[in-house]
């Protein structure tokens, strides 16, 4: 088989590449490892930065997202019993962030891939990469008992943080940096009334938790367990009264509680590989960047990441214009670096780390204090939890 591109993954990064490379004339294959029920399955981030929007709506799977997502202007920030509202329109003229489940997301990116008679093979076992030092790259693959082979001219590795082809690159060509943190996140859904309208993000003493949803019936909430936590552990009442402890009063009042639909743990991690192009192969999203996920960055990412891809691909099929490509891995790597930074200064903020001497926790006090205090810290929150400019 022959295709222009080759896109390993059939995450939102993916799938949004095939989708415009598609919509431009350009032609690619997918290749998934798991089947596409399960893609569609995972439950995973839930708030799209207003760019993400927008591109989303080019790639002509916006309709749902319009019509049923929820945009908010405002998130808040709480330690102990404080909470402070953090307005997100008025500093970023206007803008906000939807409220837009990956699982409707990436089940819209699906439907639009099969309208238009796009490859995409799930189950794909064995993907592995050749000749992406030279002009005429290739993958290969197991589906259905069968080898595969797909020729093309660029392979967009868009396979997550375990995937194959960030392992694809020789170590001495890729640099990494990487932080894992001693806690990870306990996530439940529950088909109850969000405990407020907005997103509470909450420090505690006993550890961060967070209040987010999907829609005005489906409420998703995490809290911060140590690294290891199994899900097992915690059955639903267990969860319910700590999320309780958690909160400030009033929200605590609020909350309600109903059996969970879902509960996993999520560790936390900043990671980043670059460059994100070694020769004809080009890394985008949880490939080549991992960032913990309060602040909401990690779908984002890959956003902006195939915002840039999909351009440069496109120039080059259209004119031959190499600009794109050259400049791909340092205009992705800014933007991650930038949400990077962000996400681990709310991570910072809001959770309790475990080896923190009295000095730090001081610290982290003096940082709430201020962002309370402060219009211009505030404005900055602002400013990155909708999103920089692309
Ligand atoms: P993935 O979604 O990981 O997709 C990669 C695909 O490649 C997968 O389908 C995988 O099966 C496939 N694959 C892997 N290996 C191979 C192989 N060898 N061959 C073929 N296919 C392979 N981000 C936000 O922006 N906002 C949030 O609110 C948010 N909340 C989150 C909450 C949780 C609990 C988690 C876990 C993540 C959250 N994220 C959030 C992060 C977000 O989900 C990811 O950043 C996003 O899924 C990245 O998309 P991707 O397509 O790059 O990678
Ligand atoms: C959700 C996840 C996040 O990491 C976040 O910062 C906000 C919301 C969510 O899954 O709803």
């Amino acid at each position: 088989m022959r295709t222009q591109v080759a896109i390993i993954g059939a995450g939102p990064s993916g799938l949004l590449l095939s989708q415009l490379l598609d919509l431009a004339g350009v032609d690619s294959v997918v290749l998934e490892r798991q089947s596409r029920a399960h893609v569609e399955g995972r439950i995973r981030a839930g708030v799209l930065e207003d760019q993400f929007q927008a591109l989303l709506r080019r790639a002509g799977v916006g309709a749902r997202m319009d019509a049923e997502g929820e945009i908010h202007d405002g998130i808040a920030i709480a330690r102990d019993d404080r909470s402070l509202r953090i307005d997100l329109a008025g500093p970023t003229g206007g803008r906000g962030v939807c409220i837009w489940g990956q699982t409707e997301l990436t089940r819209d990116l699906f439907a639009a891939r099969e309208a238009r008679g796009g490859a995409v093979l799930d189950e794909a076992a064995d993907v592995a990469l050749h000749g992406i030092d030279g002009d005429r790259p290739s993958v290969t693959f197991r589906r259905g008992g069968t080898e595969g082979r797909v020729d093309c001219d660029f392979i967009a590795g868009c396979d997550g943080f375990h995937g194959v082809s960030r392992r694809s690159i020789p170590p001495a060509r890729l640099e990494t940096w990487e932080r894992v943190y001693p806690f990870g996140w306990l996530g439940l859904l529950s088909e109850t009334p969000p405990v407020s309208r907005e997103l509470i993000y909450a420090g505690h003493a006993r550890g961060f938790a967070l209040c987010s949803m999907r829609s005005a019936e489906l409420s998703r909430y995490y809290l911060q367990v140590p690294a290891g936590t199994d899900p097992g552990d915690w059955p639903d009442a267990r969860f319910w009264d700590e999320l309780r402890a958690r909160l400030p009063e009033a929200a605590a009042a609020a909350l309600v509680t109903g059996p969970s639909i879902e509960k996993s743990v999520a560790p936390l991690r900043s990671f980043v590989a670059g460059p994100m192009r070694h020769g004809r192969l080009f890394l985008a999203g949880d490939a080549a960047h991992i960032v913990p996920p309060t602040g909401a960055k990690g779908l984002n990412l890959a956003g902006s990441d195939i915002h840039y891809l999909s351009a440069a691909l496109i120039a080059w099929y259209g004119s031959g214009d190499t600009a794109g490509l050259e400049g791909y891995s340092e205009h992705a790597m800014a933007r991650v670096w930038k949400a990077q930074r962000f996400s681990w200064w709310m991570t910072r903020l809001l959770h309790r780390f475990p080896e923190d001497p009295p000095f730090d926790r001081r610290l982290q006090e003096a940082e709430f204090d201020f962002l309370a205090g402060s219009q211009a810290a505030q404005a900055a929150l602002a400013e990155n939890y909708v999103g920089l400019a692309y």
